[in-house]
């Protein structure tokens, strides 16, 4: 009997994450969860440590000098003891990450107070609160509407939720003007990129024609959020949501996109597990997500492609790469305007240096199957996923810097 309701159980819980709806699912709390950061710098780290925290933690950030994982409370007795064994010392970085969750949301209300009182307060974003996707339709059209001769607005792609994946094409309709690809929100959880995307957006959109020339002359194909349905599902149901939201048939949903593109697809570094926040997917292109930015491909040439993910104060080039020389003086340019905003320091530094490595990456399919030439990742400032007060607006400000002195650079 209790064998058989068991079983029943687990066939309905099957077919209910075959079926379900987001809307359904409940909010997941980070009560009492921890982000501990492990320092290169500090103390030597052995690959197998960091291997092992790759297969079994969810990793938040991660960049030449530090790696921070995600630690249940049930979890964080075994991995002191774990890291005690290798002597190696961690930082707490956030002892419970639903208090951050909960700050994030205060502060959000508190934005929106500003917002009312001086709609200006971040230009002409005037977003009630964090931007949804409802409200972001409705800032399009406002775009569309006052620029029609330089704002276009595509539908590049629909999610398997039939979500759109919208991009904001900004032109002065030269002939053979080189394009540029932006994209933010390639991560539902990483709002930062989405923000900063929009402001470089909206720093540029309504007066294009007036912009310098090297803005100008220019074809810019901006994606705000290239996966809306992780975005979506971040704000409502899990802060830490990361994939799309494909639904699996078994306990875990959602591949990562970042790791879905056809260049040493689900090789080291990505995995095969489904419940893994860095499975590869079913096939190379398998998601609809990276395959609208495959797919763009077919009508247009792009010579500059940047993605923008938060967090970790990077500017990163491919690795390896064969213009050397190029990437660094253009990447050290972006990381110096960055650090001009307000003295934040931001380092220009190859995609797999250190630790930082990742197959299927957009940006290595970009270099290294389609010769775009300028291809690079921007990680945002800050030391986690959550939205701080003016923080915001800074990371705007220095997204736009460094895409604009990539553009100047470009000539
Ligand atoms: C840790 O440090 C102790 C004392 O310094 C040393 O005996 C031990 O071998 C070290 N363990 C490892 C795994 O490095
Ligand atoms: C911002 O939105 C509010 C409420 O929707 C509206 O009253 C106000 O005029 C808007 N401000 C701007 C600058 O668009
Ligand atoms: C998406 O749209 C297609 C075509 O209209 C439809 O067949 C499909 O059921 C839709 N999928 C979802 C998840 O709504
Ligand atoms: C264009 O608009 C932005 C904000 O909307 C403003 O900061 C910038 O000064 C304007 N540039 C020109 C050339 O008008
Ligand atoms: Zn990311």
């Amino acid at each position: 009997m209790d064998l058989l309701y068991i079983f029943l159980a687990f066939v309905v819980a099957e077919i209910n994450s075959e079926f379900g709806r987001d809307e359904d699912d409940e909010v997941v709390s980070y009560r009492g969860y921890q982000i501990w950061r492990l320092n290169f710098q500090q103390c030597v780290i052995p690959d197998e440590v960091v291997d092992k925290i790759n297969e079994m933690r969810d990793v938040l950030g991660k960049n030449d000098e530090f790696i921070d994982f995600l630690l249940s409370p049930s979890d964080t007795k075994e991995w002191n003891q774990y890291l005690y064994s290798y002597n190696i010392t961690y930082e707490i970085t956030t002892y419970d990450v639903e208090e951050k969750i909960e700050q994030e949301r205060f502060i959000m209300s508190d934005i929106r107070r500003k917002d009312d009182r001086d709609p200006d307060i971040i230009g002409r974003l005037n977003f009630t609160s964090f931007p949804r996707l409802h409200d972001l339709e409705e800032y399009y059209a406002r775009l569309k509407r006052q620029n029609p001769w330089a704002v276009k607005i595509i539908t590049a792609g629909l999610t398997n939720r039939n979500t759109s994946i919208t991009c904001i094409i900004l032109s002065d309709r030269r002939i053979n003007a080189p394009a540029i690809l932006i994209d933010g929100g390639m991560h539902g959880r990483e709002w930062t990129s989405v923000f900063s995307v929009l402001y470089f957006l909206e720093s540029i959109a309504w007066n294009f024609t007036s912009q310098p020339e090297f803005i100008r002359n220019k074809m810019w194909f901006i994606i705000p959020i290239l996966n809306p349905d992780g975005y979506e599902y971040s704000m409502t149901k899990d802060r830490l949501w990361s994939k799309n939201r494909r639904r699996f048939s078994g306990r875990c949903d959602g591949v990562d996109i970042n790791r879905n593109f056809d260049v040493s697809w689900c090789d080291f570094k990505a995995s095969i597990f489904i419940c893994s926040n860095v499975y590869c997917g079913p096939l190379e292109f398998s998601e609809r997500e990276s395959s609208t930015i495959r797919d763009l491909f077919k009508y247009q040439i792009f010579s500059a492609y940047v993605t923008v993910h938060s967090y970790g104060s990077r500017v990163m080039y491919p690795y390896p790469s064969q213009e050397l020389s190029t990437h660094q003086r253009v990447t050290d340019g972006m990381a110096a305007v960055m650090r001009g905003v307000v003295g934040q320091y931001f380092r220009a530094t190859a995609e797999r240096s250190g630790k930082e490595y990742g197959a299927g990456t957009s940006v290595d399919w970009m270099y290294f199957v389609n010769s775009v030439a300028h291809s690079y990742v921007i990680e945002t400032r800050g030391g986690d996923y959550f939205v701080q007060g003016d923080e915001m607006e800074v990371s705007g400000l220095e997204v736009a810097a460094a895409l604009r002195f990539m553009a100047q650079a470009m000539g």
